[in-house]
């Protein structure tokens, strides 16, 4: 049973395309050990604790320095000693050591198709609001799995979204989240769980 670990900033959408594909049996070998926000007021620690999982915040705002709620957050995380770490919306830099001591073990929904629209200031609406200024007309989402850079790991999933005249970035983002986001995050973390995904030479293969 693969333990999982999802560390959320918002609403929470993710993480409850993840549980509810857990109950619905189209996610299995996995379970939601703990769900971990930098954000008190995330709708999605309510979701957590809704469905009976351990739900806590952790912020930078807690501590002294960075460093300290670094390792906060990596104490938090390894009382739980989770097999996958998902960032589903989680807006704060994942500490390096972090990275180091679960490589290849921490995967992050993006909403674009990298290499497109991602890294730097690149996040929530604003990746929409670059997709709408450059005028593509297709879009969607990545799973990948997190290395030390912004959105550079090896890519998992991806899934293509059409963008429509009149878009606005909050109307993409929804269609984004809804056709593609919902749907390859539960996937890529199915695969996983039974053991159907492998990097080799920093490209995921994927077993059919
Ligand atoms: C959304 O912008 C989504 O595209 C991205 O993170 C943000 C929050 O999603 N992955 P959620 O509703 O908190 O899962």
């Amino acid at each position: 049973m693969l333990k999982l670990a999802v560390l959320v900033s918002g609403g929470g959408t993710n993480l409850q395309a993840i549980m509810d594909a857990i109950a619905g049996g189209t996610v299995t070998n996995a379970e939601i050990v703990t769900v971990i926000s930098n954000n008190a007021d995330a709708y999605a620690l309510e979701r957590a604790e809704k469905n009976g999982i351990d739900a806590v915040c952790i912020s930078p705002k807690m501590y002294e320095s960075r460093d300290e709620f670094n390792r906060a957050l990596l104490q938090q995380l390894n009382s739980y000693q989770p097999d996958l770490v998902v960032l589903a919306g989680f807006l704060v830099v994942i500490p390096e050591m972090m990275i180091e001591e679960y490589r290849n073990r921490i995967i992050n929904i993006h909403p674009s198709l990298i290499p497109s629209f991602c890294g730097k200031g690149y996040y929530g609406l604003k990746v929409h609001e670059g997709v709408l200024a450059r005028g593509v007309k297709v879009t969607g989402a990545t799973v990948h799995f997190v290395d030390e850079g912004t959105d550079t790991g090896p890519i998992i999933l991806q899934k293509a979204v059409e963008v429509q005249q009149g878009d606005t970035p909050e109307v993409l983002q929804r269609r984004v989240m809804e056709q593609a986001e919902w749907l390859i995050l539960p996937k890529a973390i199915d695969l996983i769980a039974n053991s159907r995904v492998s990097v080799v030479d920093g490209h995921v293969r994927i077993e059919e």
